[in-house]
């Protein structure tokens, strides 16, 4: 039971109780759609539009979503205030799983929107908090200064302790003085938390990431010359798909930047160093990056990449939108601009693992990466690739669980994988108006696309389903 207040004439709050029967009427009336009966609770008290039941847990919004009421939704998102994002407490479902659950496709793109303009909003907020308290931290550091980041963090850790691990968040600021440890196998790569930092299940994925890179700088009999591509990775980990890079595409240029000291041994030990193509930039790239950049400038040369992918650990999902910024951003080189993503055939893809234990959040973030990446010229697919989804169990045939001795599950039994492909929007960098006239003078009936889809194993879901099936 909750409770709010309400101003009287001449302003003495006089509590409202919320009773759990009212609640229960309020769910009814939006499990039939009885506008009257929800508008009279809504007016007595606001608190009725995303109370959620104390025994399912549901909500208004749940209901609604449920059973595909529109118009109902808006109303309790708009003028309810109704959070998107609740989750009942029994079954851990938000009302997007509700309305997918019911596939009433037109409440989901609602409640994507509305989350995905949510998040955005939030996330610049607490940027600009974040910038401030930085601001703050360092004009009060120094000798003698208070520091005031400090204490926030230090209450933040506190906090964190007390909710599940699940929940709590997955960045790590010190995890470059973490002690990291590969399995005897090489099959498994963790902190010292316990903490995979990658796993060998991740194989077929990773196979899938360096397909789509790399494909269309494979020689053909027609272009048997073909540069065989340029290729930069962030993140080496196991190995696993700078491995399937030289052994299956072998680049003529490949770049890693690897920021562990424990991970760069084990490259130098394995002869990395020593592959064809291979340059080794050991450091983080929020440093390594600037600083290619600037060289390149300095001698005068292009440092483009064909094939650009970014898989890091323990980072905020603000560092993966600074390195978006860094990949695109324009260089002058001689008069010419270029940036490191290569134009206009670039092919750019990252590990997919945002939001992973809820697959209506996990769209609502990749919309909102989706949208990011948009405002800085690339166009975002989100390839369905089917898989093998890590054993959860211990079972018959080795008797051991994918996760054994794993502290934190950073995969929950989903058996699809949203594989990001993001290419230059011909658009934005001017494609489209060479391409008409070109079209113009030619009659061609050609669209343009030059980055076709492949014929990985991903079947491009581009039907009545939208945002569902193809985030
Ligand atoms: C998930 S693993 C990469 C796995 C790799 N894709 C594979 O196929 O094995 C993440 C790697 O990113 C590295 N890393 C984390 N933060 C980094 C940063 N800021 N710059 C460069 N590398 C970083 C980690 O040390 C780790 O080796």
């Amino acid at each position: 039971m909750e409770s709010s207040t309400q101003s009287t004439p001449n302003s003495i709050p006089i509590p409202i109780i919320i009773n759990n029967d009212n609640v229960r009427i309020m769910l009814d009336a939006c499990y039939k759609g009885d506008i009257k009966t929800i508008q009279l609770l809504t007016n007595q008290n606001k608190l009725y539009c995303y109370q959620q039941d104390n025994e399912t847990g549901l909500s208004p919004l749940m209901v609604a979503s449920q059973v595909g009421n529109i118009k109902l939704v808006k109303f309790l998102l708009e003028d309810g205030n109704a959070p998107w994002n609740a989750l009942c407490r029994l079954k851990n479902k938000c009302a997007g799983d509700y309305a997918t659950d019911s596939e009433h496709w037109d409440v989901v793109n609602l409640l994507v929107d509305w989350g995905t303009r949510s998040e955005l909003i939030l996330g610049t907020l607490h940027k600009q908090l974040l910038n401030k308290q930085h601001a703050q931290g360092q004009e009060g550091g120094g000798d003698g200064g208070i520091n005031v980041v400090e204490p926030d963090r230090q209450k933040e850790q506190q906090k964190e302790k007390q909710i599940p691990i699940e929940e709590q968040s997955s960045t790590k600021s010190n995890y470059l003085q973490h002690k990291l440890t590969y399995n005897k196998d090489n099959t498994l790569l963790i902190d010292e938390d316990n903490d995979a930092v990658m796993m060998e299940w991740e194989r077929p994925i990773m196979k899938c990431h360096a397909q789509i890179l790399l494909e269309n700088c494979i020689p053909t009999k027609n272009d048997p010359y073909k540069s065989r591509g340029r290729v930069l990775n962030i993140g080496f980990g196991l190995g696993i798909i700078d491995t399937i890079i030289q052994e299956e595409y072998k680049p003529d240029v490949h770049y890693i930047i690897e920021a562990h000291n424990d991970v760069y041994k084990k490259m130098l030990d394995d002869g990395w160093d020593k592959k064809p193509g291979v340059v080794i930039c050991f450091g983080r790239w929020q440093d390594i990056l600037p600083k290619l950049r600037s060289e390149q400038y300095q001698q005068n040369i292009g440092l483009e990449f064909d094939g650009i992918f970014f898989d890091t650990y323990a980072e905020h999902s603000y560092d993966m939108e600074d390195f978006h910024k860094q990949i695109t951003m324009s260089t002058s080189n001689g008069g010419e601009k270029s940036s490191l993503l290569s134009k206009p055939h670039g092919v750019y893809s990252f590990f997919n693992g945002l939001a992973p234990d809820n697959l209506f959040f996990h769209g609502v973030v990749c919309n909102v990466v989706k949208l990011q990446l948009s405002t800085l010229g690339l166009d975002t697919d989100f390839l369905t690739c089917h898989m093998t989804a890590p054993t959860t169990t211990k079972n018959s045939h080795n008797n051991s669980s994918t996760w054994d001795g794993i502290r934190r599950k950073y995969w929950h039994g989903r058996d699809v994988y949203y594989l990001p492909k993001s290419t230059w929007n011909s658009e934005y960098i001017g494609r489209k108006t060479k391409l008409s006239n070109r079209m113009d003078s030619e009659g061609d009936n050609d669209n343009g696309d030059d980055n076709d889809d492949n014929d990985m194993m991903t079947d491009d879901n581009d039907n009545n389903n939208g945002k569902r099936q193809r985030r």
